[in-house]
């Protein structure tokens, strides 16, 4: 059951006025979408909205359903379902289409990997569905709006961090999120592209996949093999942290530099300020901008094909004054 009876225009109103203070700080790319695709619709009292969250198994996806909650709640014409897929491409896809099934009016979708959950997010556009995508991207453009930070931007300002602090020159280990993923894809080529030409030598690396246990286990082998490690370069704070542990159990910890990618307050942040990891760059969650965006799109508006949010890194020259935005 749908929970409003209230007026529809003065929420919208709202909603918009909110949109733009919001994506104040954001890139917006061209072209935009008429009515941002899944088809043209009346307005009505209240919506329903899913949302496919890949898995709940990370502090950073609960603090994005967190957020998604948080700006839904603003709006009294908003009702969101949560699903969480529990790292599992095959329950994630079933998710869409049972949203689909079930006539939501736009469902919100942070996918696991990319080739897999491009079709059922396409059928459901097909079936007049907007879908909007975070974080994750699939393939092709059969969606209404993505929303995510530049993940090549951002392994690309982690690899420049990385050649200043090392001098230009050492020994790395890189642990890598999903392959699958574009967040993996994308933080991997633009580190590599940052290093190139410098005297950085990547001696290991390995998919970790985003966790914090199989970022352990790696570590363990690399310092096996390598007696000399100066960096750690992880696609997320889970993985850096995961690889700390194991150099720390080696008592090697502090031959080494620590950088991972997230920025959680209570997660990368905190661990910058004990002296955990050197540095990690922010990835925004998206959620208060995802909602913003459903709002526009159930009410008819145009919007953005690809919405791009910035990053910060936090490191011990910039956590006090709450880091810096990157270049
Ligand atoms: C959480 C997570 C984050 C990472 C993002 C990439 O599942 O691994 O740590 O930044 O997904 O999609």
């Amino acid at each position: 059951m749908l929970r409003s009876k209230i007026p529809l225009f003065p929420i919208l109103v709202s909603g918009l006025t909110a949109a733009g203070i919001l994506l104040g700080g954001c890139s917006k790319s061209e072209p935009e979408t008429a009515s941002g695709g899944g088809g043209e619709k009346k307005p009505k009292s209240s919506y329903m909205i899913g949302m496919s969250q890949c898995n709940l198994g990370e502090p950073w996806r609960v603090e994005m359903n967190a957020q998604i909650k948080a700006a839904a709640d603003k709006h009294s014409n908003l009702q969101v379902i949560f699903k969480d897929a529990q790292n599992d491409t095959l329950k994630q896809r079933s998710h869409v289409e049972e949203f689909v099934s079930a006539g939501v009016d736009l469902i919100i979708i942070s996918p696991k990997e990319a080739q897999p959950l491009t079709e059922p997010v396409a059928k459901a556009m097909g079936a007049g569905i907007p879908v909007i995508v975070l974080d994750r991207a699939l393939m092709g453009d059969k969606f209404s709006c993505f929303i995510g930070a530049d993940n090549k931007k951002i392994g690309h300002a982690a690899g420049e961090w990385i050649v200043k602090k090392l001098g230009g020159k050492g020994k790395l280990v890189e642990l890598k999120g999903l392959m699958t993923s574009t967040p993996g894809q994308d933080r991997d080529n633009g580190f590599r592209e940052a290093l190139a030409g410098s005297g950085i030598e990547i001696v290991f690396d390995a998919d970790m996949k985003w966790l914090e246990p199989n970022a352990r286990q790696e570590m363990e082998s690399a310092l096996a093999r390598f007696n000399k490690i100066d960096c750690v370069y992880a696609h997320n704070d889970p993985g850096a942290h995961g690889a700390y542990l194991a150099a720390k159990a080696a008592g090697r910890e502090k031959e080494m530099v620590f950088v991972g990618i997230d920025a959680l307050p209570q997660e990368g942040v905190a661990y910058v300020q004990q002296g955990i990891l050197d540095a990690t760059f922010q990835y925004p969650t998206g959620g208060a901008e995802a909602i913003d965006t459903a709002l526009q799109i159930l009410q008819g508006a145009a919007v953005p094909k690809q919405i791009t949010l910035g990053s910060r890194v936090f490191d011990k020259e910039t956590i006090a004054q709450g880091g810096q935005d990157l270049k």
